[in-house]
């Protein structure tokens, strides 16, 4: 993929590197995330214009320090050091690293001794967020202080003459102010960059590769109704349009209406070739009595990739390419397993299909971030309906009903979480938040309706706001929209007569309840 010039992020572990990587993107500058011990010859390429050092949980001082390749800090190229990456550039130069058991975490005052084209447009005070144990004692020779903080004397550093600088807080996070100016400053004014990556141009530069790869050949996409292989199926149809196959497996565990828009959107709009299979029968009669949320997602993950066998098995033409949605965070995540970061494995989506298939895979995503894949199924025409969309597991409402499943339960919960999705669209809520959902619990409650006394089942709204879904936060929705949601669903829904809020972050809690 030609991508013009390119910011490198050396990755040290730190939560943040693809933060870091998606920050620069934003700025219209392709990024891409590499292991910290990258060999030289790979960074000198003449289209990377700059390189980040993450930041990490290491300690320069732990035998087994992360660090880069040999003769990294003569590379000609401008090194921002971010954290760890800023003392990792201290300790190898001779400057003097000051070991901490302590952690400093949260915000911090940045005051500036020095001026230095990196804090461009910054005032003498700049909240920072900080996250560091070690801390620097004295910079190494030739460098000099331009910033300082409460906690860390030396919060900024520069070379007087190579292109190197450190910084001890996180420019990447919004609780950092100016954090994107830094960036910019960086990223354009020191490492010369153009504004080059547009999503625009990518779209025509990877139709084009995807018509060079498939040439003559089919291509089979499952489509979940999730974005991901949305704006993927709507990217090779564009490519080779009749070549592409879809299929739909309809589990009966869907949102409701699902399908139905599905067909509409992609069928009704785009001309896909579509195939909605309805397999709820067999899907709900293997759940029947299963209440033990592993089993269910076992059973579904299996089912499903038969379901889509049997399909692929009657078409016409042998498909030899099976496309997906995969994601650039899904590609780092695998390609680093075992490596730095420190990640929490997220869950595979049932779409994930067996090597058996025999097929190629066809990713046109692999190289993106999820705001990316949004901005490119707007640009390409998808409804907003479908770009915005919260995720939604592969299983479905089988991990939102708890418990045994049935038809019955299936219908409550679709019109329970079809009210409250329906109430954030139209509050102009549903966008503030990251994923939002109704749960049905097997508990009955005792409530009044009318003069008559009710025995009916609890419904819960879950609503997280995240960046990355491994840790999260509840939303604090306004009590009068929560009130007029749970009046509505207790009024409309029959089954429930009592509706919760759950107030548990990530960790402790799940997003999902099972
Ligand atoms: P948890 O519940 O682990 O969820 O905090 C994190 C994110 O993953 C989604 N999720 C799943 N996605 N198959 C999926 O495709 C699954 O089995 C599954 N379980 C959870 C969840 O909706 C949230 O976005």
């Amino acid at each position: 993929m030609e991508t013009g010039n390119k910011i490198i992020i050396l990755d040290f572990g730190s939560q943040y590197t693809k933060l870091i990587a998606r920050r620069v993107r934003e700025l219209a500058v392709f990024s891409e995330i590499l292991p910290c011990d990258t060999p030289l010859d790979q960074l000198n390429q003449a289209d990377i214009k700059g390189i980040i050092l993450s930041g990490g949980p290491n300690s320069v001082f732990d035998n087994k320090a992360l660090t880069v390749a040999p003769g990294f800090w003569d590379l000609k190229k401008p090194i921002l050091g971010v954290c760890y990456g800023m003392q990792l550039m201290s300790h190898r130069l001779g400057g003097k690293v000051e070991a901490s058991n302590e952690r400093e975490y949260g915000p911090s005052n940045l005051e500036l001794s020095g001026s230095h084209p990196l804090f461009k447009g910054f005032s003498e005070k700049t909240r920072v967020w900080m996250s560091h144990g070690d801390r620097l004692e004295q910079v190494p020779d030739g460098f000099r202080i331009v910033g300082t903080s409460e906690n860390a004397p030396i919060t900024a550093m520069v070379h007087e003459e190579k292109p190197l600088m450190g910084i001890q807080f996180h420019p990447e996070v919004s609780h950092t102010d100016n954090g994107q100016l830094l960036l910019k400053n960086f990223v354009f004014d020191i490492c010369g960059c153009e504004p080059m990556w547009k999503m625009e141009n990518y779209i025509n530069q990877v139709c084009e590769e995807i018509r060079q790869k498939v040439g003559e050949e089919h291509v089979l996409l499952g489509l979940s109704g999730g974005v991901d292989s949305a704006v993927a199926a709507v990217l090779i149809n564009k490519a080779i349009g009749h070549q592409l196959t879809c299929v739909f497996v309809d589990h009966g565990l869907m949102r409701r209406d699902e399908r139905r828009d599905v067909e509409e959107s992609f069928h009704g709009r785009f001309g896909i070739d579509l195939i909605p299979v309805d397999a709820s029968d067999l899907f709900l009669s293997r759940l029947d009595g299963v209440d033990d949320p592993e089993r269910k997602r076992k059973i579904i993950g299996a089912s499903f990739v038969e379901v889509f066998e049997e399909e692929a098995r009657k078409l016409p033409v042998k498909p030899r390419f099976l496309g997906q949605g995969t994601l650039y965070p899904d590609v780092i995540e695998s390609a680093h397993a075992g490596g730095p970061a420190q990640t929490i494995k997220s869950h595979h989506n049932v779409g994930g299909l067996p090597e058996k298939m025999d097929m190629d895979l066809l990713e046109p995503l692999r190289e993106l971030f999820k705001d990316e894949v949004r901005e490119i199924g707007r640009l390409m025409g998808l409804p907003e309906k479908m770009v915005g969309r919260h995720p939604f597991p592969g299983p479905g409402l089988a991990v939102r009903i708890i418990g045994a499943i049935d038809r019955e339960s299936i219908r409550i919960l679709q019109e329970a979480d079809a009210i409250f999705i329906e109430s954030l669209q139209s509050a102009g809520l549903y966008d503030t938040v990251s994923q939002s959902f109704a749960v049905l619990l097997p508990t009955k409650t005792v409530g009044i309706m009318g003069d008559e006394r009710t025995h009916e089942q609890v419904c819960v709204l879950r609503s997280v706001n995240t960046t990355d879904f491994m840790t999260a936060d509840w939303s604090r929705l306004p009590y009068d929209f929560l009130a007029q949601v749970s009046a509505r669903i207790v009024n409309e829904v029959a089954g429930i007569n009592r509706v919760v809020y759950d107030i548990t972050s990530k960790p402790p809690g799940t997003i999902e309840w099972e």
